[in-house]
């Protein structure tokens, strides 16, 4: 089997020194590459991070969300398992000034547009490949998960609460929920690694 992962941040840039992005560090993303690369091909589209690349993993590197599109769309022909654990950023500025910004100038009105959904641009393309998302909340994210589950498509989703000092960004813990159509399991506090275990098992299973 072949798996898609994608990992990290993405960057979206108001001028060559300055961008919005957000907390993700990559972590969760590189440990389901690190767990699928114990059994399978893997092809690891990745976002600005400074993490390692884990043995036997073929790694992609991008910075913003139209770039992860592109490459998600690249080697999406060519894998079983598409697992989407990057953070994309949702929105860009509408302008990157192609020159830096002077603070003597103004204070700039950033305006933004929305980048494109990738788990909604590769439904269509979904074929017999199982999707995986992951649903980044702050407080109780079963709702939120359960909806994204439905409108994206999905297999399953991974929810978790990342207002929690243990779980979710920039931590080597995670606690989440695994949710699919027709089942809910709340994993306990474990590595991120332990967690990537068990989302690679479900997914071979499948
Ligand atoms: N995702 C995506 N493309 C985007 C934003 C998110 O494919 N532009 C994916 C993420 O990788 C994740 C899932 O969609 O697997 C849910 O991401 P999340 O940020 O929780 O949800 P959003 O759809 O962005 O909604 P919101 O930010 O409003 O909660």
């Amino acid at each position: 089997m072949t798996f898609l992962i994608t990992a990290g941040p993405t960057r979206e840039f108001i001028d060559p020194v300055r961008f919005i992005s957000n907390r993700s560090t990559g972590k969760m993303g590189f440990a389901l590459a690190e767990a699928a690369a114990e059994k399978h091909g893997v092809i690891l589209i990745a976002g600005p991070v400074a993490l390692p690349t884990p043995p036997g993993a073929k790694r992609v590197d991008v910075t913003t969300a139209l770039e992860m599109l592109e490459q998600v769309l690249h080697y999406l022909p060519v894998s079983d398992v598409l697992v989407m654990c990057a953070a994309v950023a949702d929105w860009r500025p509408k302008q990157t000034s192609p020159v830096k910004l002077k603070k003597r100038d103004t204070a700039p009105l950033l305006e933004l547009e929305p980048n494109p959904d990738i788990l909604a641009s590769v439904k269509p393309l979904k074929g017999k490949r199982t999707f995986i998302g992951f649903a980044a909340e702050t407080g109780d994210p079963e709702v939120e998960a359960r909806r994204k589950l439905a409108v994206k498509g999905l297999d399953m989703i991974v929810a978790n609460d990342v207002s929690q000092p243990d779980a979710g960004f920039e931590v080597d813990t995670n606690r989440v929920r695994l949710i699919t159509p027709d089942s809910d399991q709340s994993l306990p506090l474990m590595s991120k690694l332990e967690t990537a275990r068990r989302i690679i098992d479900w997914a071979e299973k499948r």
